[in-house]
């Protein structure tokens, strides 16, 4: 697969000396769904915008279809629809004239039945003579993707999109990435759901803090971030686990009164009910079971421990 985006020591440092992204380097392959998954100010918005030219890098050099975004900026954006995370749009113009209108903006030739098919997928005909100001916010958010389509973009950016979106909108959304993927576009996503880069990407990029802290294979991450923990409280302090258990590879808390077993949930090699059995043969008898898994929160906190 050829590479759509290159991104190399990219860094932003904003007015005031904040230092929204550290070095980046990032290759986004030709037709792959990348997610790029981080908590509340990791940077994601900020790399997109640099990417779109909303936003000048401080450092650093990004190509997009082999086109630098400084130096052959409209080149480079002719190939880029984006949906922004904000909801900011004209209000007065119509539906069907704010589609449009982006596509002309992009020097492309009127193409009714383009947009006819555009707003017909996001569920917007109806809507196509109506006023932006009369739309719901879940409509706005369709009409910000009609425009980012509108001129047939081989990359399409969508920044959280959907961050507060209902159900179906959700579910729309996740089809239409699908269908556009088929027609050989390139998708960013950006979120902070796992869900979301578990339903839709081919890869994930996790970022923190500005900083890539990990890219891999949607598949592999999710092993990895698939573990899940089952803590047996047990009646009676234990000095040690016996060696009969030494299977589950169980940890003993400092007090012997909790015994903890990380298991894949995925993955069944050595069941739960097992483990209980075992422990009653062993003459281990507990008051309290819980199992947990680890948060977005908990795998960023153990990416950026092991980074460190
Ligand atoms: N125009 C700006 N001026 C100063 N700081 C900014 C500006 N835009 C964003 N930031 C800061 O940069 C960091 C990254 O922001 P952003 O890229 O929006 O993160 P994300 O989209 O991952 O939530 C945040 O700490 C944010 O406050
Ligand atoms: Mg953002």
């Amino acid at each position: 697969m050829s590479t759509m985006i290159a991104i190399s020591g990219l860094t932003k440092t904003y007015e005031g000396g904040f230092e929204a992204l550290k070095p980046v380097h990032l290759d986004i392959r030709e037709g792959e769904i990348f997610a790029l998954l981080g908590p509340n100010g990791a940077g994601k918005t900020t790399l997109i915008s640099i990417v779109c030219g909303l936003v000048n890098a401080s450092g650093g050099r990004v190509t997009v279809g082999g086109h630098d975004i400084v130096r052959d900026y409209r080149q480079a954006r002719a190939l880029i629809g984006l949906v922004p995370q904000e909801l900011t749009t004209e209000a007065f113009e119509s539906v069907w004239n704010a589609v449009s209108f982006s596509r002309g903006l992009f020097g492309k030739p009127a193409d009714p039945a383009r947009i006819e098919r555009i707003l017909r997928d996001l569920s917007l005909w109806d809507k196509r003579d109506n006023r932006i100001m009369t739309l719901s916010g879940g409509m706005k958010r369709r009409l910000l993707i009609a425009k980012a389509l509108s001129h047939e973009p081989r990359v399409l950016f969508l920044d959280e999109p959907t961050a507060g979106v209902d159900v179906e909108l959700r579910r729309d959304m996740w089809q239409l990435v699908r269908g556009l993927q088929a027609d050989g576009v390139t998708v960013i996503l950006t979120t902070h759901y796992i869900e979301e880069a578990e339903e839709m990407a081919d890869r994930i990029g996790v970022i923190s803090r500005g900083e890539i802290i990990l890219v891999e294979d949607k598949a592999t991450l999710m092993h990895k971030l698939g573990r899940k923990q089952l803590s047996v409280h047990l009646q009676e302090p234990l000095a040690a686990v016996p060696a009969t258990l030494g299977a589950w590879a169980l940890e003993r808390s400092d007090d012997g009164q909790t015994l903890t077993y990380t298991y894949d949930a995925e993955r069944h090699e050595r069941g739960i009910g097992d483990l209980l059995n075992a422990l009653s043969a062993a003459g281990i008898a507990y008051k309290d079971v819980n199992t947990t898994q680890s948060s977005l929160e908990d795998i960023f906190v153990s990416l950026v421990r092991e980074k460190a």
